[in-house]
């Protein structure tokens, strides 16, 4: 018999802008910050972790910077114990869903009881990179690369030229990004005022230029006096038909984590859960097709459990650009009208990454933390968070609250 899975406690750091708040602030400090943050608010003691798994997928590969087991180091910074089982995880975007896929999966199977899960990012401190160095050069110019300019898969087009072109293959015109970047802007700000992500984040001590200490408690990506004749004026970036900065995400930086309980342990305890995943659904299509696979991940979801998109009251779905969650919500709508206006109302109704931000191996567990309140605040129901990953994967998580 399988364990059900339950998250006790869901927190991120504010996000960051590209060169903002937490620039200074290695991956791996970021995310043992977060651990000791959530297990202090929860009173979890350290030796009652069995598990951390964190996703990572740009600055894992930076030695340099930090050294490549985020996890691991993170859990010694937070101060638990050597024992502690982690991996750190790349699955691109999809990198902190997969952490979650996997903690939910240890504990199922009752060989954890208490696993922390989620995923960090400072794309602030990827360096440059020197390739032609380590062996000497001849007679040549010496070329610095920047690893994120533009952001792309080897061997394959930059992620805003798939976005933009498959947004138009579904009908998502440049204006349509442009009117969904504007409603993912002013939902954020509505829901900022309301108080709404206070509960989820974890204010972290950071220094200015002149090191002094200041403590980072907000958000610092969205762009409140956005307006659509504004974002019309941008130009593409990289050769995109249709993508520009205004409905892209950013380049961000910060850190979300989950607790994740057996439903055993959550009894011997006493701890009252915050939601109930009830599964989790991956896919993966066309290296292009970025913006189909949290649709088609969020429908394999609901086949598991015998749901339809009708039972979901609220769905998050990443703004890796805007064409992401039109053109995934056209596929959970099966492409008629009035299905696909009903779902995109109940769609990132705090608004989404374009607002917020985008710390890439974060951001799957932010989206399931930003579910689960929001579900709370409505007094329960089923909700989906689903992401998509480098080269067409993409993950979705059903939660229960
Ligand atoms: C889009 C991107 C290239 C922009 O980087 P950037 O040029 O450093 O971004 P900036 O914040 O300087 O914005 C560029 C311009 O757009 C403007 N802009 C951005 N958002 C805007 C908005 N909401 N309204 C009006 N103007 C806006 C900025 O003011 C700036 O104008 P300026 O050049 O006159 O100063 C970068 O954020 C990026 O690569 N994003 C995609 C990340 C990604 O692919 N993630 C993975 C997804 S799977």
């Amino acid at each position: 018999m399988t364990e059900k899975v339950y998250i006790l406690d869901a927190m991120r750091t504010p996000f960051g802008s590209f060169g903002g708040s937490l620039k200074d602030i290695e991956v791996d400090t970021l995310a043992g910050m977060l651990i000791k943050g959530i297990i202090e608010r929860n009173n979890i003691q350290p030796d009652q972790i069995d598990e951390v798994h964190l996703g990572c997928c740009v600055m894992s590969v930076c030695k340099d910077v930090t050294g490549s087991v985020i996890a691991r180091q993170a859990l010694l910074k937070a101060g638990l114990p050597v024992g502690v089982l982690s991996s750190t995880i790349d699955k691109a975007c999809c990198s902190a869903t997969e952490a979650i896929r996997r903690g939910y999966d240890t504990i199922r199977l009752r060989e954890a009881e208490i696993v922390i899960a989620g995923g960090a990012e400072v794309m602030s401190r990827i360096p440059h990179i020197a390739r032609n160095l380590r062996w000497g050069m001849k007679l040549a110019n010496f070329v610095l690369e920047d690893p994120i300019f533009p952001l792309q898969y080897k061997d394959f087009n930059p992620l805003a030229v798939d976005a933009g072109e498959v947004g138009l293959e579904y009908g998502e015109s440049r204006e349509d990004l442009d009117v969904w970047a504007f409603t993912s802007q002013q939902r954020f700000q509505e829901a900022e005022k309301a108080g709404k992500f206070q509960e989820e984040i974890m204010p972290v001590e950071s220094k200015d230029k002149k090191n002094n200490t200041f403590v980072f408690a907000k958000d610092e990506f969205p762009k409140a006096n956005t307006t659509l004749e504004g974002l019309k004026k941008l130009l593409p970036i990289y050769g995109s038909p249709t993508v520009t900065a205004g409905n892209a995400p950013g380049l961000n930086d910060g850190a979300a984590a989950l607790i994740l309980i057996s439903e055993s342990k959550l009894r011997e305890l006493g701890l009252h859960p915050l939601a109930e995943i009830v599964a989790i659904a991956c896919m993966a299509d066309k290296p292009k097709y970025i913006a189909t696979v949290p649709g088609q991940a969020i429908i394999k979801g609901l086949k598991m459990l015998n749901l339809s998109v009708d039972d979901l009251k609220r769905i998050e779905i990443n703004e890796a650009f805007a064409a992401v969650p039109l053109v995934s919500s056209k596929i959970l709508g099966d492409f008629d009208e009035g299905k696909v206006k009903e779902i995109r109302e109940k769609l990132n109704s705090n608004g989404g990454a374009i607002a917020i931000g985008h710390p890439v191996g974060a951001s799957g567990a932010r989206l399931v933390g930003t579910l689960a309140y929001e579900l709370r605040r409505l007094g329960g129901g089923y909700g989906a968070a689903a992401i998509c990953g480098g080269l067409a994967q993409g993950d979705a998580v059903i939660i229960k609250v």
